[in-house]
């Protein structure tokens, strides 16, 4: 495997907050195109990874490589911009305006704009709208949402708040989408949609994936290869049979789950 096949090398992360050791030394490779899953028990350090590759978090060690770039050196809000989405634990949407707004809001704070040229109802402005609404429409349809594109996203089902946030996310347009357990909390119909609408996003739209999930059985058919972290530390790395059958994790993680 040559090392530009690679989209994402993470190399010896470390990150502390005070005493704690949320990252010890973490490395790991994502391959173009790959859904690869972060797994391990509460507080293993999963969301902390991935709030190091989005740049919310800086570790204080180690480099994020993407596309030639440290990503530990970029500044957040120009992450988005390099096409690195993510979804949170906690869903994060403006609960106030509708699954639409929010998906635009997506793009207008993500991508380029000149507010002084949005003001003008003709030209440029109104064509690059023009163009935001159509890929958030195509988007919105591919997550069967259509008929509800005008909900106030707020006084959505549970499920369906994690759906649009997927469309948020996608909305990016983004070449890695990082997914902080997108099926948490769900009843099982929900979860499967949700899985056939991440394994169509990699296999349709040629998307490389990062996946946060504690569902065992989904992470194992879904995923190619898989990380395992516990208390900051990598114990297992490799395909969702390699898992199944490692003794450390088992120890660790599974044999608990
Ligand atoms: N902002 C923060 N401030 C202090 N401690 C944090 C912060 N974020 C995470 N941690 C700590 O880092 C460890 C890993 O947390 P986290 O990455 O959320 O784990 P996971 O997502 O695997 O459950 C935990 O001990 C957690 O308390
Ligand atoms: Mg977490």
């Amino acid at each position: 495997m040559s090392l530009d096949s690679f989209l994402l090398t993470v190399e010896d992360v470390t990150l502390n907050f005070g005493g704690t050791a949320a990252l010890s030394n973490v490395g790991f490779q994502v391959r173009q195109g790959e859904i690869r899953a972060i797994i391990g028990p509460n507080g293993a350090g999963k969301t902390s990874m991935l709030n190091c590759i989005s740049g919310f978090y800086r570790p204080q060690y180690g480099q994020i490589c993407y596309k030639g770039q440290d990503l530990t050196k970029v500044a957040s809000h120009k992450i988005a911009s390099l096409g690195i989405a993510r979804t949170f634990q906690n869903i994060a949407l403006y609960t106030g305006l509708s699954i639409l707004d929010n998906l635009m809001a997506a793009r207008h704070i993500h991508m380029k704009q000149n507010s002084a040229a949005s003001m003008l109802y003709w030209g440029p402005a109104q064509r690059e709208e023009i163009a935001h609404r159509a890929i958030v429409e195509e988007i919105i349809d591919f997550l069967e949402i259509a008929h509800i594109r005008k909900a106030i996203v707020g006084a959505l089902p549970y499920g369906l708040r994690k759906r649009v946030e997927l469309g948020r996310a996608l909305a990016l347009e983004p070449k890695l989408l990082l997914l902080d357990e997108p099926m948490a909390g769900m009843n099982v119909e929900e979860k499967e949609d949700m899985a056939r609408f991440i394994l169509d996003i990699h296999e349709r739209r040629g998307v490389t994936v990062v996946l946060i999930e504690h569902d065992m059985g989904l992470v194992m058919d879904i995923s190619d290869r898989v990380v395992v972290l516990d208390f900051g530390v990598k114990i297992g790395d490799g395909t969702p049979d390699d898992i199944k059958n490692d003794k450390k994790v088992i120890q660790a993680y599974l044999g608990q789950a």
